[in-house]
């Protein structure tokens, strides 16, 4: 079979792609339709090309993640798909592989993606680095409290001021995805229905909104749940007045639903009673690091760090990658480069993928360590440990 790779068409292949799309995601063609043309940039749609025959699709989503603080320009992975008849014969593998070369000849540090299946990603050289939560509470059990900020409807002159109150709060959220218009126009114009968003005001700003979709039960009477798209709080007060007002909808409503990135979310700690509060846990997603030494040097670290610790990593698909690789942090500004001769008995020696996880901090290097996933002397793996602390990971956006 032979294969090649494509920026395709919108006049040419845009049908092509709708059906690869649908009979992936038993989608109708119209709802695809319009998020390809409509929601999506076109120009990070790809394909792969078997035998002449559109056989393959992917969508590029440039956006960045915070990770130690600081936000790394990232590129989500969606809408993977192949033609039913041409599964399990290597085009998936195929059109990963080079997708991921594309990225590395851009100078895209780190990639992500939800993983239907995760074989494939991890044959590309991703790993499980997070993940994502469904949190449910009956709305009755929220707190009535006195003293709260009104909430009132969000206008589209709100928006800045939104995006203001999430930029606040997501760098401290380790894998929370800087959002671009995809993400917006996702929590603002939900696929499932429409959206109605309300916000507080405090003396910074926004300090709490919602976007939320009431999703009647069939069981009638009108008692519905409250689907929230996305719910933030950048102060103690915006939490607890929003809180408050969702609380309002308790006669009617059973369940608030929300999304969000790990165990914890900037409204929980508010909650009175959380023992009502349940997790689901929806997905992980997984990380790539696309181009190593940009990866490393480019995320936060703990201000005042120094260190320098060697990496002698793998990476079999994009070679670019394996080699030593020297991290040096003064006072918390990060270097990479090629390591001077060695080997050393101090390398950290390790699978592109792994690293991935610590990078997140997903796992910790001695647990990777203990699985015998990672190898390297103790007081390094502890020097890494310090650099990449585990931590709850907290990607609120699915894409
Ligand atoms: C998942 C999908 C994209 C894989 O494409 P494909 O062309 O069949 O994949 P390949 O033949 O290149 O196989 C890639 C590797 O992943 C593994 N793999 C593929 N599909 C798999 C599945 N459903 N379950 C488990 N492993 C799978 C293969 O064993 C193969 O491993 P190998 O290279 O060691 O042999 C394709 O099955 C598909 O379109 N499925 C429906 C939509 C979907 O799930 N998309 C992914 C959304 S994240």
């Amino acid at each position: 079979m032979n294969l090649t790779y494509e920026c395709p068409s919108k006049e040419h292949d845009l049908d092509a792609c709708v059906s690869i799309l649908c009979q992936a995601f038993a989608s109708a063609p119209e709802g695809v339709k319009d998020w390809i043309v409509n929601k999506c940039d076109w120009r990070g749609m790809r394909t792969a090309r078997a035998d002449g025959r559109t056989a393959a699709t992917l969508l590029l989503l440039p956006m960045g993640q915070y990770f130690g603080g600081s936000p790394v320009p990232m590129v989500g992975v969606a809408g993977v798909g192949v033609l039913p008849d041409l599964r399990g014969r290597g085009v998936g593998n195929y059109i990963m592989a080079q997708a991921l070369r594309e990225m590395r000849r851009d100078g895209v540090p780190i990639s992500s993606l939800y993983p239907a299946t995760v074989y494939l990603y991890q044959r590309s050289g991703y790993e499980r680095a997070g993940s994502h939560f469904e949190h449910r509470i009956p709305v009755t059990r929220l707190p009535q409290l006195r003293g709260v900020s009104p909430a009132r409807p969000f206008t589209p002159e709100d928006l800045d001021a939104v995006k203001d109150c999430y930029n606040r709060g997501a760098h401290l959220w380790e894998g929370a995805v800087q959002r671009g218009t995809y993400i917006w126009d996702r929590i603002l114009h939900a696929r499932a229905g429409p959206c109605n968003g309300f916000v507080v005001d405090g003396p910074s700003g926004i300090e709490a909104y919602a976007f939320l979709r009431q999703d009647r039960q069939s069981s009638a009477f009108g008692r519905h749940e409250i689907h929230a798209t996305d719910i933030q709080a950048s102060s103690p007060l915006g939490a607890r007045s929003i809180l408050t007002f969702l609380a309002g909808y308790g006669s009617m409503a059973e369940d608030l639903v929300f999304p969000g990135g790990g165990a914890l979310h900037p409204i929980t700690p508010f909650l009175p009673e959380h023992r009502w509060l349940s997790l689901r846990l929806k997905d992980y997603w997984m990380l790539r690091l696309v181009d190593l030494p940009r990866a490393l040097a480019l995320r936060g670290y703990p201000a005042h760090a120094r260190a320098q610790v060697v990496l002698d990593v793998r990476d079999d698909l994009l070679p670019e990658n394996t080699g030593r690789w020297l991290l040096t942090l003064r006072d918390g500004h990060a270097t990479c480069a090629a390591a001077p001769a060695g080997p050393s008995d101090d390398d950290i020696r390790c699978d592109v993928r792994v690293l991935a996880a610590i990078y997140s901090g997903f796992i910790s290097p001695l647990c990777a360590y203990a699985q015998g996933a990672v190898q390297g002397p103790m007081h390094a793996l502890e020097t890494l440990a310090a650099l990449m602390p585990q931590r709850p990971t907290a990607c609120f956006d699915f894409f």
